[in-house]
């Protein structure tokens, strides 16, 4: 995907760089050569992650939208983005617990919810997706979740990360309504990892046959792939690990 063309160089960037999943994926980025340079952009710094010709790391908290402004703006600095991951979530933790019926609903847990999985990623699209080219293919991709899909709920349960997810959903797809008019070879969809071995799913790991549980790298490896092959007619949709579409 590198561009040498341009006078501006080509760059990646992964929001949620410090996360189990984000930090496997601006990993395998920079390895691939792919980029001029890979901006981790996330709370704290991602573990062995030094700024050097090809990383670059700001603190961004996606709940902060100056913080995100900020990032933004470094990234416009250091080239022209042509690939985009938003791996930031929230699942459980602290008083945060997937509700198994409405009884558990909770006004304060839900709005965190949103909060992180939803507005936080659409916010970041506010101001990255601007930066990409007019001219060249770029892709946008936040990392939701199987849960989050709406046609594909029959277990129930865990309302705020799914109903958060399906938010999330929206977002990209509305997002990608409008990007594709000023840039027509822009992409914008939304991601399934699978089930992933990292703080988010450490709690609910236990049950998931081994072969269904995937290292950070594995998914990220298979991320990567499937983000490679999607063109200009597969915005705004929603895809799993092995490239399978998802039902909204
Ligand atoms: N793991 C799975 O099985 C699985 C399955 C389906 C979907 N997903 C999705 O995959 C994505 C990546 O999750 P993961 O499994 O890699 O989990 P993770 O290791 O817990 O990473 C979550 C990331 O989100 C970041 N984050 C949370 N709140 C933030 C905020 N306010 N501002 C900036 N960053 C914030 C965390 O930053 P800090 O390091 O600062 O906390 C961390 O980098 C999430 O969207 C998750 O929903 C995961």
């Amino acid at each position: 995907m590198s561009d040498a063309g341009s006078a501006d160089p080509a760059i990646a960037v992964v929001v949620g760089a410090s996360g189990g999943l984000g930090r496997a994926l601006a990993e395998l980025m920079v390895e691939s050569g792919a980029y001029e340079r890979v901006v981790a952009l996330s709370r704290r710094r991602p573990d062995g992650w030094e700024d050097n010709a090809r990383r670059a790391w700001a603190a961004v908290d996606i709940l902060d939208e100056d913080s995100i402004a900020a990032g933004a703006r470094l990234v416009a600095t250091l080239g022209v983005p042509i690939r985009i991951v938003v791996a930031t979530g929230r699942l459980s933790g602290f008083e945060l617990k997937p509700e198994k019926s409405m009884r558990a609903l909770d006004a304060d847990a839900l709005r965190e919810l949103f909060a992180v999985n939803a507005v936080g990623p659409a916010l970041v699209a506010k101001h990255l997706l601007p930066l990409t080219p007019r001219d060249r293919s770029s892709l946008f991709a936040a990392i939701s979740a199987r849960v989050g899909s709406i046609g594909d709920n029959r277990l129930g349960g865990w309302y705020g990360y799914r109903a958060s997810k399906a938010a999330l959903n929206m977002f990209i797809r509305t997002l990608a309504i409008e990007h594709r008019r000023a840039r027509p070879n822009g992409v914008c969809v939304a991601l399934h990892p699978g089930t992933v071995k990292t703080a988010l799913s450490a709690p609910f790991q236990s049950g998931v046959p081994d072969e269904k549980l995937f290292s950070p790298e594995r998914s990220a490896t298979a991320l990567l792939q499937v983000m490679d092959a999607l063109g200009p007619g597969d915005t705004g949709g929603f895809f799993a690990w092995d490239g399978a579409k998802i039902p909204w």
